[in-house]
């Protein structure tokens, strides 16, 4: 996967980088691509945030979101904690490190066809490996790789007709042989972040949610990530930073949400959103990443959030950009 940049321009007292992805399953140089499509996920920030992360970390590597991993799987660090609050993504990751060539050749036996995709989706799997097959089967044929199940338990996103092959040999491969030297947990972030120390580092990418509002952005589960969580993390998060865990968090750019912050250091990345289904839907969003520290090798243009947020009237205090819609 590439990824090009152009140059960083300041606005209003904060820095904007503007990302352009291109989005593939080709393995990348460094690191290995996600065989999971997965909402929000972030291939494309991946080049970007693995040397920051890799020169602060001395220790274990957590991500408390883990969906598809796709910074874990370019960063490949030595040791990881990778969880997430999806318990059937976390026992077929686990099912995908154990049994990799039974869950490959069972994903072989599925086509990327309506017909094919609606009988897998309608079938109860009575083995992990079958779970773990059809699992990756339906995120990858699915529409928009949306994970969403109906008030019985039942994953109820309809066929996507993307085109895509339904079985990433190698980087499923690849992505295995990463799983070893990592502990896959089903749990919320909480307790997971609380087992941090220092010189560890975490990468945390909620889904993205703001104050009384879910924003137009995805459910990815029965519930939604709430302003109450996104309080929660904060707190866990600044508790720990002062350990000497190093922090970097994902959100969208919104003064709620780097109020939350004060002290710590922000980036404004600015891109298209790939979620909506169509082109028009597809507006310029401008992302956030919280830094618990001023990274050592960053050359970036962050800056440091404000304790008192949200005037607008100067660059120390400014308001949200006009594109963000609340
Ligand atoms: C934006 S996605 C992460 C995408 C990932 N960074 C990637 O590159 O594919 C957010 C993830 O958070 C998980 N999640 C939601 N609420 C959670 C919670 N309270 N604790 C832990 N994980 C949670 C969701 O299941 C989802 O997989």
């Amino acid at each position: 996967m590439e990824i090009r940049h152009s140059r960083p321009k300041r606005i209003a007292g904060f820095g904007l980088v503007r990302i352009m992805p291109k989005h593939s399953d080709e393995t990348p140089k460094n690191g290995f691509s996600p065989f999971l499509k997965w909402p929000g996920g972030k291939r494309w920030l991946a080049p970007l945030l693995t040397p920051i992360i890799r020169r602060e970390l001395k220790g274990l590597y957590y991500e408390p979101f883990v969906g598809g991993g796709a910074v874990f799987f370019n960063l490949k660090p030595e040791r990881a904690v990778l969880s997430d609050i999806n318990a059937e993504l976390i026992t077929a990751l686990g099912t995908v490190c154990e049994r990799t060539n039974d869950v490959i050749q069972k994903i072989l036996t599925f086509a990327n066809d309506k017909e094919c995709y609606y009988r897998a989706r309608s079938t109860k799997p009575r083995t992990a490996i079958m779970a773990a097959a059809r699992f990756i089967y339906l995120n990858r044929t699915c529409w928009g790789g949306l994970y969403r199940l109906n008030r019985r338990g039942e994953f109820n996103v309809p066929f996507g007709n993307s085109g895509r092959p339904v079985c990433p040999v190698s980087a499923i491969r690849s992505c295995a042989g990463a799983f070893k030297n990592a502990t896959l947990q089903c749990s919320d972030f909480g307790e997971v972040m609380l087992q941090a120390e220092k010189g560890d580092a975490i990468y945390a990418d909620p889904p993205y949610s703001l104050r009384g509002k879910n924003n137009g952005f995805l459910r990815y589960n029965d519930k939604l990530f709430s302003w109450e969580d996104q309080k929660r993390l904060a707190k866990v998060s600044s508790r720990i930073a002062r350990r000497g865990v190093f922090i970097v968090i994902s959100g969208i750019w919104h003064e709620d949400l780097l109020s939350l912050y004060p002290g710590w250091w922000s980036l404004r990345l600015s891109r298209k959103s790939l979620v909506s289904g169509n082109v028009k839907g597809r507006r310029l969003i401008s992302e956030l990443l919280l830094f618990s520290k001023k990274p050592r090798s960053c050359i970036l243009p962050i800056q440091r959030v404000p304790v008192k947020f949200g005037c607008g009237r100067d660059a120390s205090c400014p308001a949200p950009p006009a594109q963000i819609r609340t």
